[in-house]
């Protein structure tokens, strides 16, 4: 007999060492997430995959899969603080949907839709925020960057490289760059690096190709993310 778990009234198999992220994709069942990938290890660190299990809050794309287990994946509250997970991710950082070039393609915009967020709630921080384009190739908008430490794991993890790092806490939160100057020029990355196209939001842009796929024709601008995350995370063997 298989292990399964149930998510909202539906019975799940799973494999043993699945997470519950892992499980659920595999069945069809798309619970919202930013940090997890398929291939990457589990970082657990923005939250939106939260989902109640037994009783208790936990992280769904750390949290393994067992036996028994009573999921709540869609509810009011779950909703709800989802959004306000995602309304936080917009106003502390300066995420301007309407110039950036990752319009249509980002995933925390289609998160932002997904959840069906109309207003950012909470006053914005804007923050004082660099950007770097000393790399030929690749650009650094760190306005856009929600610390999902996705290229820092791409880096270390695919790439051997350990290009990028994440440090402080809190407002004082930043993604830094390994070289001398601390000036992306100077690292070892590469426009062939998973680092440079892993990037969820518009914070790490290849240059030059820019607008190619025209707004209005872009991934998001016609499929929900639930919809793409599971064609896309079914098909790395999730
Ligand atoms: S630059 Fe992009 S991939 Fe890297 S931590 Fe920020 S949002 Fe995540
Ligand atoms: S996707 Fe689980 S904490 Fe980010």
């Amino acid at each position: 007999m298989s292990n399964t778990i149930n998510i909202d009234g539906q019975t799940i198999p799973f494999q043993e060492g699945q997470t519950i992220i892992e499980a659920a994709t595999a069945a069809g069942v798309y619970i919202p997430h930013l940090c997890h990938k398929p291939g990457y290890t589990p970082h657990g660190s923005c939250k939106l995959c939260t989902v109640n299990v037994n009783g208790r809050n936990c992280s769904a794309c750390t949290f393994p899969a067992a036996e028994g287990q009573n999921i709540i994946n869609n509810s009011r509250e779950l909703t709800h603080d989802r959004q306000k997970i995602t309304q936080m991710l917009f106003v502390e950082g300066n995420h301007l949907c309407p110039s950036c070039e990752k319009t249509g393609n980002c995933q925390l915009q289609a998160v932002a839709y997904q959840l069906n967020m109309v207003d950012n709630h909470f006053p914005h921080f804007y923050p004082h925020r660099e950007m770097d384009a000393s790399h030929p190739d690749i650009l650094l908008d760190h306005n856009r960057c929600i610390f999902c430490n996705l290229c820092v794991r791409a880096s270390a993890e695919k790439d051997g490289k350990n290009v990028f790092a994440i440090s402080g806490r809190g407002i004082n939160k930043h993604l830094i760059v390994n070289s001398a100057s601390g000036k992306l020029k100077d690292s070892a990355i590469d426009i062939n690096d998973c680092a440079a196209h892993v990037c969820p939001t518009g914070a790490i842009l290849i240059k030059r190709t820019g607008y190619q796929v025209p707004i209005g024709q872009r991934i998001y601008d016609h499929q929900s993310i639930s919809t793409v995350a599971l064609t896309q995370e079914q098909e790395h063997g999730e």
